[in-house]
C-alpha cells in the first residue's frame, strides 16, 4: 500500500491483515501502521522515494496518491502484477446530467506532477488514473464518492448527527434544500471491496457510492440516530452565504450540501458496475450512527460545520 496510514487507507490494511495477507504500508509516518502491517518509511517527494520497497514482486499495489507524479514514478519503479488505484468522483468534466456511469467524460488530466490544490484535485486524480491505466497489467480505478463513518476527521459525515445531538436551542439550522441529493459510502464498506478487488484483480474503473438520498433524509436520520427532538431551521441559501456560511467543508460550512447547481449530480453517481462486482453498502442511517459515536470522542477539532457561536448566530439572524 502506497500510504495506507490514514482513514481509508489504515481501514484497507486492517481488512487486508485480518484476511491473512502480508501487507507493507508505505508513508512518511505521519499516521499510524495498522496491527500486523509493515511500515516502510519513505517520502514520494523524492525521486527515488519508493527504493525500499523496488526490489519486490507485489501481487498488488494499492494507491491513495494525488499527485500525479508519485502514481507515475510508482508505476515506473514498482512491480506488481494488479493495481487498485482510490480516485474521486471529482474526476468526472461535469455533474449537471445524474445516475453518470464510468463512460461519462472526464476532465483534462492535470499535466505537471503536483496536486498544487484543491482547484485541481479532479484533474490530478484523472492524470494518476491515466497513468495506472498505462502501466499496469490489469487495475482497478475506483472512483468513490464522499466516505463517512467512524473516523471521519472532515467531520462531513459526523456533523449533522452530533449536531442534533447537541442542538443550540431545539432548533438546527440545515440548508433549505430539502431535494439535494446526497451520498455517502461507508469507509467499513469501501475498504473490505477494495480488498476484494485487489484478490480478485478486477480489472476497470468503477464508481462507488452508496445510494443517493436526498439532505432532507439525512437531516431525518440523523435526529433519529441522534434521539434527538431539536427540529431543523430551514435557511435559504442566499442568506447562509450573506452569513459567511460555507457549503460542503471546511470551517463556518454546511456538510453533505454544496451551493452550486453545477455539483447538484455530484452524489447520484451510477453505481451499476461496482455493485455487480460486489460492493455492498450498509445503510446511511448506520453511518450516521457510528460517526456519531466517533463525533462524541473525536480528539481533533471537526473541520466542518458551525460552531456553537456560528449556530446561535445564524438562528439569530433567521429568526429575529
Ligand atoms: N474522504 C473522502 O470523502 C474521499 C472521497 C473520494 C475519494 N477519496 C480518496 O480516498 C482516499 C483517502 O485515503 P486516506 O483516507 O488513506 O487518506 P489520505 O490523506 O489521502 O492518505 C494519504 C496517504 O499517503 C501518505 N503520503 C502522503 N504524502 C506522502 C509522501 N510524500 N510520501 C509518502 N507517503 C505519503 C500519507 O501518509 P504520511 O502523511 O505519513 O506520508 C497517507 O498514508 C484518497 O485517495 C482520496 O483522494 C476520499
Amino acid at each position: 500500500m502506497l500510504g495506507g496510514t490514514a482513514w481509508l487507507g489504515r481501514s484497507v490494511a486492517q481488512d487486508a491483515v485480518a484476511r491473512g495477507h502480508d501487507v507493507t504500508c508505505l508513508a512518511r509516518g505521519n499516521g499510524a501502521t495498522a496491527a500486523g502491517a509493515t511500515f516502510v518509511a519513505a517520502d514520494r517527494d523524492r525521486e527515488d522515494g519508493l527504493e525500499a520497497v523496488s526490489g519486490a514482486d507485489w501481487d498488488t499495489v494499492l494507491d491513495v496518491a494525488r499527485h500525479p507524479g508519485h502514481v507515475r514514478r510508482a508505476v515506473r519503479d514498482l512491480r506488481a502484477r494488479h493495481w487498485v488505484f482510490v480516485s474521486s468522483g471529482n474526476a468526472y468534466a461535469s455533474f449537471s446530467s445524474l445516475e453518470q456511469d464510468e463512460d461519462a467524460p472526464v476532465r483534462e488530466p492535470l499535466a505537471g506532477d503536483v496536486m498544487t490544490s484543491m482547484e485541481v484535485y479532479g484533474e490530478a486524480k484523472v492524470a494518476c488514473e491515466d497513468a495506472v491505466r498505462e502501466g499496469a497489467a490489469t487495475a482497478t480505478i475506483v472512483r468513490s464518492g464522499l466516505i463517512g463513518g467512524p473516523g471521519d476527521w472532515s467531520g462531513r459525515t459526523g456533523y449533522w448527527p452530533w449536531r442534533f445531538a447537541h442542538p443550540v436551542g431545539d432548533r438546527v439550522v440545515v440548508p433549505a434544500d430539502p431535494d439535494f441529493p446526497c451520498a455517502v459510502i461507508d469507509v467499513r464498506d469501501l475498504a473490505p471491496w477494495l480488498v476484494s478487488a485487489a484478490e480478485e484483480r478486477l480489472d476497470g474503473t468503477f464508481n462507488a457510492t452508496g445510494p443517493t438520498t436526498t439532505l432532507a433524509e439525512v437531516l431525518t436520520s440523523a435526529a433519529q440516530v441522534a434521539g434527538s427532538p431539536a427540529t431543523p431551521l430551514e435557511v435559504p441559501p442566499s442568506l447562509l452565504a450573506e452569513l459567511g456560511v460555507a457549503s460542503w467543508m471546511g470551517p463556518s460550512s454546511l456538510p453533505l450540501w454544496i451551493d452550486d447547481p453545477q455539483w447538484r449530480g455530484f452524489a447520484t453517481l451510477g453505481t451499476a458496475r461496482a455493485r455487480a462486482a460486489g460492493l455492498r453498502v450498509r445503510p446511511l442511517r448506520d453511518t450516521l450512527r457510528d460517526a456519531l459515536a466517533f463525533e462524541e470522542v473525536r480528539d481533533v477539532p471537526r473541520a466542518a460545520g458551525l460552531t456553537d457561536e456560528e449556530e446561535r448566530r445564524v438562528q439569530e439572524a433567521v429568526l429575529r
